[in-house]
């Protein structure tokens, strides 16, 4: 779905410097706390879940569409929580930065499908990408993949099998667990038109 440009909430990314980082200095404090990322958040809904269930964890949120980046922080900063920095560039341009075993944790929900063959490449869970988070897990984290596209899903099982992560679940009609997970503002959506969510969770 296209986000029509907001200049208020790019502009709002710039008044935030305590949340937004662009520079992603890794030696700033907040990265030295266990730290897990979404990559693609959408306007946040999970990731304040996550980090308001989890106080301990810091979490990292790497948007790179920037009207939504800053409405997310909006909410985020209205939301009064602390253990979340938005990160508002695209992953692929970012990801070199981090070390070796430096996440907890990776969340991917409802990313782009890319449906077309030839934008394969482009998809989130694409090898490089595979590659790249196994790199960037510690040993024991995991990637925790939702959608509701059977392509995507078919193509993510397709590219993880080429890697050495471990598949602990895989459900193609996956019933929410309320207890240890947070409904995302796509997931809300599709699940009131009825349709099916996947998900795969693989660990390190
Ligand atoms: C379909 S939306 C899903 C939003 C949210 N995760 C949810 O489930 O409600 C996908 C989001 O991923 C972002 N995104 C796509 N590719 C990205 C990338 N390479 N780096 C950072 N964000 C990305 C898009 O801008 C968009 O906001």
């Amino acid at each position: 779905m296209r986000t029509k440009y907001k200049q208020w909430a790019v502009d709002y990314l710039d008044e935030h410097p305590e949340l937004v980082v662009r520079d992603l200095d890794l030696s700033d404090d907040f990265f030295k706390k266990p730290i897990s990322i979404e990559i693609g958040p959408g306007k946040g809904e999970f990731i304040l879940g996550k980090a308001n269930a989890n106080p301990d964890i810091n979490f990292l949120a790497v948007e790179k569409n920037r009207t939504v980046a800053g409405q997310m922080s909006k909410i985020l900063v209205e939301s009064g929580v602390k253990n979340v920095r938005v990160c508002p560039l695209d992953f692929s341009k970012v990801c070199e930065v981090f070390s070796k075993e430096f996440f907890e944790n990776i969340y991917l929900n409802f990313v782009d499908p890319w449906p077309k063959k030839k934008h394969a490449k482009r998809r989130l869970t694409f090898i490089t990408f595979l590659n790249k988070y196994y790199e960037m897990l510690k040993s024991g984290g995991r990637i925790y993949f939702k959608s509701d596209n059977d392509i995507l899903y078919e193509f993510t099982l397709e590219e993880l099998a080429k890697t050495k992560f471990i598949v602990e679940e895989n459900l193609l009609d996956y019933k929410f667990d309320e207890a240890n997970d947070v409904m995302t503002g796509y997931e809300t959506k599709f699940r009131g038109l009825g349709q099916p969510i996947h998900r795969i969770v693989v660990r390190k």
